[in-house]
């Protein structure tokens, strides 16, 4: 069949130089690495006195090229997609080496190519074993410089001698190797190459020191990686190696978002224990904190980096226990710390509580359906100090907090510890708090006491509130303001003067 397509030497170039001339060397090392080589080398030598670098790529896989026309032949199948553990798959990467340099020539165990200004020529020349690659690169020394660093970026396969120009590349030690389950990309039988989940080792290490592009800051800054080649910036703590075909785009640039969340979250869940206080907040953590996969115990490590291990959630139906923990050093986290679906891993996790069930203000009513209803004493059976207290309690909040404020009596089903409480212009005295003893001696100390405090929850039901101690300033003056103005009001009520 005729081909439908030709293709446009400089058009390529332009696409390869788009990502970038150290992501040329990159299609070139994976090529090697995609061998059976023990050993690749890399040599730049610079053209002297022009902006030209021959970059000479050299591995010894004892089959070499297993048809040399898979180096000018855009898009044939990849005899590499199939395997899950090899980095090839498109049949595009040689090709777009070839399109940046000036001239080039590969020899391989079956042959030789030449590429150069007359166009391509098959030679016999050929290998023992192994490939040699030799492109002469447009390239500036800046730009070679710009391709050395990057170089330094690779991680090498365990037990493959790898140098650029003649330096061996550093070994990393990994914080930790998992295996886990992840999306890859596999051919099927027709050669199209599909989406699959499979077993794989994840390698993890300290980030590399880079620069961040939104700050301009270095730091560490980590990358993806597939089997060792750098895929996408994710400005994590870790630089994390997938053992095996990423889902990568065409121009293996990037990962879905649902892919990096998911790397995300099983770095932590492994690496939770070795997690730094700073690197709490980083996007990283962040992003597998919403992810609901994520252990509990990782929830809780982070929680406790970011806030300590004293930590509250603020809880608005209960400001009074919010103060209380404050004093008591608790750190409260904001609703608006997290999103919903972090949140929701907090709480399942336990990680944080609301700091009304950490510290519950007592209520003198419980909410809960299933509680006993109070028991109120009917007014009827009332003694007749009682209805002195209401009628006097009465009295009182009209004068100091202007207010129709009725008393009821209850028979002991409200907390234990409560002597009395107030809410909507109602008073109840807790008679198994009190006693019958409490009514039966007129306004006394203990009794405007109880009513002080208790007429101040008008303004506000927080003890701990500034609000409410300044109402009890002011009804306190009130009180005396009163008792020097109509003191008949508790004369009537029975107050005793203590004086002879
Ligand atoms: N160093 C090498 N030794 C042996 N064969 C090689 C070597 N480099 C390239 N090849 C062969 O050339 C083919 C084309 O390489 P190319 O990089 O263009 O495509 P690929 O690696 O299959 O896929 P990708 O575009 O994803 O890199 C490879 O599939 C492989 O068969
Ligand atoms: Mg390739």
């Amino acid at each position: 069949m005729s081909e439908w397509f030709e293709g446009s030497k400089k058009g390529l170039e332009k696409i390869a130089r788009r990502r970038g001339l150290s992501y040329v060397l990159f299609e070139l090392i994976q090529n090697a690495w995609d061998t059976g080589a023990r050993e690749v080398s890399v040599v730049f030598v610079p053209v002297d006195g022009r902006p030209l670098v021959d970059m000479i790529v050299t591995d010894d896989d004892a089959d070499g090229f297993k048809d040399l026309a898979h180096s000018w032949t855009l898009f044939a199948e990849s005899e590499r997609k199939g395997d899950p553990e090899k980095r090839g798959r498109f049949n595009l990467g040689e090709k777009l080496v070839l399109a940046v340099c000036e001239s080039a020539e590969i020899t391989s165990t079956k042959g030789c190519v030449r590429f150069d200004d007359e166009g391509r020529h098959v030679g016999r020349k050929r290998t023992e074993s192994g490939t040699v690659f030799e492109g002469r690169v447009r390239m500036t020394r800046v730009e070679l410089d710009a391709v050395l660093a990057a170089a330094k970026e690779l991680i090498a396969p365990p037990g493959v001698k790898t140098t650029i120009d003649g330096k061996r590349l550093t070994e990393r030690a990994p914080l930790k190797v998992f295996e886990a389950s992840l999306q890859t990309e596999i051919a099927n039988t027709e050669g199209f190459l599909t989406a699959r989940t499979r077993k794989t080792n994840v390698r993890v290490f300290s980030a590399l020191t880079r620069m961040d592009p939104e700050t301009g800051a270095r730091r560490a800054f980590g990358f993806l990686y597939e089997m060792g080649i750098p895929v996408c910036p994710t400005g994590d703590q870790w630089d994390v190696e997938i053992m095996q075909k990423v889902p990568v785009n065409l121009e293996r640039n990037a990962v879905s978002e649902t892919y990096l969340r998911t790397v995300r979250v099983l770095c932590l869940n492994e690496l939770f224990d070795q997690l730094k206080p700073e690197d709490a907040a980083t996007p990283a953590v962040q992003d597998a904190l919403t992810d609901e996969r994520i252990k509990p115990e990782a929830v809780n490590v982070v929680l406790t980096h970011q806030y300590g291990e004293k930590r509250a959630v603020i809880d608005p139906s209960d400001p009074e226990a919010n103060h209380r923990l404050v004093t008591e050093g608790y750190t409260l986290i904001p609703g608006s710390a997290f999103s919903k679906p972090a949140w929701e891993n907090i709480r399942s996790s336990g990680a944080a509580k609301p700091s009304g069930q950490i510290m519950p203000t007592p209520k003198p009513y419980s909410t809960d359906p299933n509680a006993p209803n109070r028991k109120l004493l009917p007014e009827s059976e009332w003694t007749d100090g009682m209805k002195n207290i209401a009628s006097y309690v009465e009295q009182i909040a009209k004068k100091l907090i202007k207010l129709h404020v009725t008393v009821t009596i209850d028979k002991g089903l409200i907390g234990a510890g409560w002597a009395a409480c107030y809410g909507s212009g109602e008073l109840t005295f807790n008679l198994a708090s009190v006693g019958y003893d409490f009514f039966e001696h007129g306004p006394d100390a203990r009794v405007n006491a109880l009513l002080i405090h208790e007429l101040a929850h008008e303004a506000e039901g927080n003890h701990l509130d500034e609000k409410f101690y300044k109402a009890l300033q002011r009804l306190g003056a009130g009180m005396t303001e009163l008792a020097l103005s109509e003191p008949e009001l508790f004369r009537n009520h029975g107050h005793k003067s203590h004086k002879s």
